[in-house]
């Protein structure tokens, strides 16, 4: 069976991409027994660190993977403490990657092509944790994915920001015929109870009545050290607010799969 495969992406940065991204990948592999794949394409190597990998000494990384073919995926590919959790890691070379690709027609087909690849198989998913930026290594990962999660920051000025998301899901769905990449769902982050907060919250449910997370991710300082001491929230305080909070959302991605099948929003915005 074909693995799920979800991207975590908003062009802003701070809006809890990471967070999900490796709290859910982290959820899915532990307690769904799901062999999971996370995918880190930012130059900050944020994702790989937060499970404990000293991304600053792992070549090659996801750049080598994606910029030489003669890179094996198993060269790459990083086990880590967690059961059933694999990580293809990056840091700093990602930066190079547009120009690296410059000259191929296929360029946004990079990544999608490697996870298509023999090795690569064997995920039940993939999960994709984007840069703070609409450039080619988010491109690559619209392509590879076929749902993405929008985690949205309830400041001033995100919904655009969301509303920029969509637009380019549609945009990349389009010209490489990719019909089955969507917006599965958008999850509130940095959720204070502020008369702000909840009236940006409010418009977001009333632009995504079907796809608005039912959960918010509020702020809780143990989500914050549990990244600054490379450990996942399961590991670091699994009976925080913050393990509940991600636990409520990690269920709401794991599900929106089903919502899907029984025909829930096919169309991408
Ligand atoms: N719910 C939360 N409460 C407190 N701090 C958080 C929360 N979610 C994320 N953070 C912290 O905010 C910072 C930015 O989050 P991150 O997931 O790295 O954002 P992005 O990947 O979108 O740039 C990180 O230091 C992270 O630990
Ligand atoms: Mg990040």
């Amino acid at each position: 069976m074909n693995p799920r495969k979800i991207a975590f992406i908003n062009e802003k940065g701070g809006t809890c991409k990471t967070t999900l991204a490796v709290n859910v990948a982290a959820y899915f592999a532990q307690k769904k027994g799901l062999r999971t794949l996370l995918v880190d394409m930012d130059t900050q190597g944020h994702a790989g660190k937060s499970v404990g990998l000293d991304v600053r000494n792992l070549t090659p990384n996801v750049f080598h993977l994606l910029s030489d073919p003669s890179v094996p995926f198993e060269a790459v590919a990083q086990p880590t403490a967690i059961p059933n959790l694999t990580v293809l890691p990056a840091y700093k070379e990602m930066s190079e990657f547009p120009v690296a690709v410059a000259n191929d027609p296929r360029r946004a087909w990079r990544l999608a092509d490697r996870l298509a690849s023999p090795a690569a198989q064997g995920f039940d998913a993939i999960l994709f944790d984007a840069p703070p930026s609409m450039g080619q290594a988010t491109f690559n990962i619209l392509v590879a994915a076929t749902e993405v999660v929008i985690p949205v920051g309830l400041t001033y000025l995100s919904l655009d920001g969301c509303a920029e998301v969509v637009e380019t899901v549609r945009r990349v769905a389009e010209q490489h015929q990719r019909p089955d990449l969507h917006v599965s769902l958008v999850v509130p982050t940095l959720y204070r109870k502020t008369t702000l907060a909840d009236e940006i919250l409010e418009k977001l449910k009333s632009y995504f009545p079907d796809r608005c997370a039912k959960n918010s991710l509020g702020m809780n300082v143990k989500i914050d050290e549990a990244q600054s001491h490379g450990q996942t929230i399961w590991e670091y305080a699994p009976w925080s607010r913050g393990a509940q909070m991600l636990q409520e959302i990690a269920e709401e991605v794991f599900d929106a799969e089903k919502a899907e099948s029984v025909g829930a929003g096919r169309a991408v915005a």
